[in-house]
């Protein structure tokens, strides 16, 4: 019998300000149909004063727990990807378990920007299938807008706050539920294309938290080849093709390199879960929002194919193939 990890809750949570493309002009020399046209973002969400990655987080964490219908004390592990912790330390998982009242159980950070709720999903996956853990807590959660340099108009327009949770369960497989759950999961990285995306400063380097520098037509080209590279791998592992998935629910980054995506796979355009419009880029928090936003509408059955895929600053790019 299989073990897998299956989705029983997920929830989101989106700070109450948001940020029109117009608004944004009146910052930068930019326009609403620069924006739109070359990204698909027409809005993004920001945090208020003093409301940290983790409180975005805790929310989301709480949506997530309710949809399952469980408590607190249900979860054994927290992981919680993110690029923007509240601190250096400790990591900010644990700040949302305090903030939960969870007093038992273990949680950490995993870091691999954009990509981040997919590594995030792949160490929580593998503690429930070695057993490690029963039902784990994947959020990602960020405030990206507070490392963007707002004169960089190359940059600033992009991004967004926001935070996305899933509860992940132990499940034997058995009659016509066998299936249901994640399938597989695939990571990667390549360290030498750091200059790509990154953040000019930190802890060891600078001192200080740094911005976000990016070299947009770089990422652009990898994002198309390696998405396409990633998600092939995801379902012939599987002995699956695009013509098998009902939901594509990317990274969302860029509309230009999704529909590109969704071409690739010959996966029709109705399947694919598009947020970027109302989120822009909120980094490890896009793919479980826009996970808790579709099935928010309903838009999951029990059964369907998903596919979901990212790719970060790192790079770091990977897959996750589930049965809903
Ligand atoms: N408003 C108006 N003009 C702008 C803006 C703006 N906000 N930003 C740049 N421009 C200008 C440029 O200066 C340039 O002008 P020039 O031709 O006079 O030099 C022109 O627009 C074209 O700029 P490009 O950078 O070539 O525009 P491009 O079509 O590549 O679109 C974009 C830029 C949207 C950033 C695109 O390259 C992209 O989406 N790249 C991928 C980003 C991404 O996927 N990041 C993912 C990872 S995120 C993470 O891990 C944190």
């Amino acid at each position: 019998m299989v073990l897998r990890s299956r989705i029983i809750g997920c929830g989101g949570y989106l700070p109450d300000r948001i940020m029109t493309n117009d608004e944004l002009s009146g910052l930068v020399d930019t326009t609403d149909e620069w924006i739109t046209g070359r990204s698909g973002i027409r809005q993004r969400h920001i945090a208020a004063e003093g409301e940290l990655t983790s409180d975005l987080a805790v929310n989301a964490a709480k949506a997530a727990l309710k949809d399952a219908g469980i408590s607190v004390d249900d979860i054994d592990l927290i992981v919680l990807a993110t690029a923007t912790p509240d601190e250096t330390f400790p990591s900010t998982a644990t700040r949302v378990q305090a903030k939960l009242g969870m007093t038992r159980g273990a949680a950490f950070d995993v870091q691999a920007v954009c990509t981040g709720f997919i590594y995030a999903l792949t160490v929580a996956d593998n503690f429930i299938r070695t057993g490690q853990a029963k039902t784990v807590l994947v959020i990602g959660a960020e405030t990206f807008t507070r490392i963007l340099d707002w004169k960089d108009r190359g940059t600033c327009v992009l991004f967004g706050d926001g935070a996305g949770a899933v509860i992940l369960r132990a499940g034997e497989g058995e009659g016509s539920t066998a299936d249901q759950g994640i399938l597989s999961t695939h990571i990667h990285s390549d360290g030498r294309d750091h200059d790509c995306l990154y953040v000019d400063g930190g802890p060891s380097s600078t001192g200080t938290s740094g911005h976000v520098r990016m070299q947009g037509q770089e990422i652009f080209k990898k994002a198309v080849l390696r998405l396409a590279e990633v998600a092939k791998e995801a379902l012939d592992h599987n002995g699956l093709t695009g013509a098998d998935l009902d939901w594509l629910v990317p990274h969302q980054a860029n509309l230009r390199i999704m529909r590109g995506t969704t071409k690739k796979l010959g996966v029709a355009e109705d399947k694919l879960i598009v947020t970027i419009d109302r989120h822009a880029n909120t980094s490890a928090a896009s793919i479980p929002l826009a996970i808790a936003d579709a099935h928010g509408a309903g838009k999951f059955s029990s059964g369907d194919l998903i596919l979901l895929e990212g790719i970060g600053g790192g790079l770091t790019w990977g897959a996750c193939l589930l049965r809903w």
